[in-house]
This record gives structure tokens, C-alpha cells and sequence, in this order.
């Protein structure tokens, strides 16, 4: 049994990736414990993993970030928390706060970066008529997608591909993925 990190998970949708941390983390050997999932949207799906998996979460509002950071913050420290995963989280943290936690923010992007980093990633792959594209996991910086790579994975894409096919393919990839970078980060 490892001494697991104290971890929050960020979300903002369906939260399949926050669902592929959950199953790594109950492994006694897996380094993280998710001690709390936060989403700053009330319908996001994933929150029901929270429920499934008895985890505890909140919903904090991002409309005003200032105060979403504040509150976020606020429950992190009183839960001694030391590490952050965001997994399909929408909002763009500040500076500030990127800086408080140092190297112990992780995020998952749609793409084999440096390349297509922001939105519409896999609409943007196919029409550049890329051969390939995948997900990577970094550490977040202040500036967007561009923090130290700690894991790649990298997809073939099909003459038929469609941004849906694309997504699939590409998540199916990140549930391998994320789990493993966590792995790496501690390691
Ligand atoms: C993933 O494709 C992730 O790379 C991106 O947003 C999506 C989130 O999916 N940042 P989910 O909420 O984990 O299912």
C-alpha cells in the first residue's frame, strides 16, 4: 500500500477520463487517492461517478473566476489536497493559481501536442489532413496546452475518419492514457 497523493479531479462534462482515474486510483498501488472532484458545471455528467463512487464533489460557478479560484482553494487546503487533474475541464485557471500549486497540475488534450492546442481540435486535424493525431498529457502552465509533455499516445486516422469517429478513438485512447501519465508523474 503506497502513500497516495491527496488528489482533486477537475471536470466540466462527461467525465470518461474522471471515470478511468477512479477505477485506476482504487488499486492499492495506483499513487493518487481522489479526495474530491470538482465541476463548474451543475449538469456535467461526470458528477455521477462522484455519486457512484462515493467520492465527495462540489459546484463551484465559474462565471466569476476570481471567486471560483477562491473557493476552489478554500476546499482543496482544508482537505490537504496536493495534487489536480483536470480531465474535460473548461475553464482556463490564472496564473495565480497555476502558480500556487507549481508542477502538481495535470490536464489531458484531444491531440498530439504542441500541435492543435484549444478548441475544435479533431475538426481541425482532419482538415489539415493530418495521417495522425492522439492525446497528450502535460503539466499546466500559464500559457494554454503548451506545459512539459509527460505522455503521448498517437492514433492512425482513417480516409473515412469523422470528428465523431475521431473522438472515439482518440478517448478511448485517453483512459489508457491519463491513468498511465499519473503513474509516470510519481514514479
Ligand atoms: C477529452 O477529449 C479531453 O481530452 C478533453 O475533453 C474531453 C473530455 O472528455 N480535454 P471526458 O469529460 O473525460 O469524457
Amino acid at each position: 500500500m503506497v502513500n497516495k497523493i491527496k488528489t482533486c479531479v477537475f471536470i466540466s462534462g462527461n467525465g470518461s477520463n474522471l471515470k478511468s482515474i477512479i477505477k485506476s486510483s482504487r488499486d492499492c498501488s495506483f499513487p493518487i487517492r481522489i479526495e474530491l472532484i470538482i465541476s463548474n458545471n451543475i449538469k456535467a455528467k461526470g458528477i455521477n461517478f462522484a455519486k457512484k463512487f462515493s467520492i465527495p464533489y462540489k459546484f463551484f460557478s465559474s462565471k466569476n473566476k476570481i471567486q471560483f479560484e477562491r473557493n476552489c482553494l478554500f476546499e482543496i487546503k482544508k482537505r490537504k489536497i496536493k495534487f489536480l487533474c483536470l480531465a474535460g475541464f473548461k475553464v482556463i485557471l490564472s496564473k495565480n493559481f497555476i502558480r500556487t500549486f507549481g508542477q502538481k497540475i495535470i490536464n489531458i488534450h484531444p491531440s498530439l501536442l504542441p500541435k492543435y492546442k484549444g478548441l475544435n481540435t479533431h475538426r481541425r486535424v482532419l482538415e489539415s489532413n493530418e495521417k495522425y493525431s492522439g492525446c497528450t498529457v502535460h503539466f499546466v502552465t500559464p500559457a494554454l496546452d503548451s506545459g512539459k509533455i509527460i505522455l503521448q499516445k498517437k492514433v492512425l486516422i482513417n480516409n473515412n475518419e469523422t470528428e465523431n469517429s475521431l473522438k472515439k478513438k482518440i478517448l478511448m485512447q485517453e483512459h489508457k492514457l491519463y491513468p498511465q501519465s499519473i503513474i509516470s508523474v510519481f514514479r
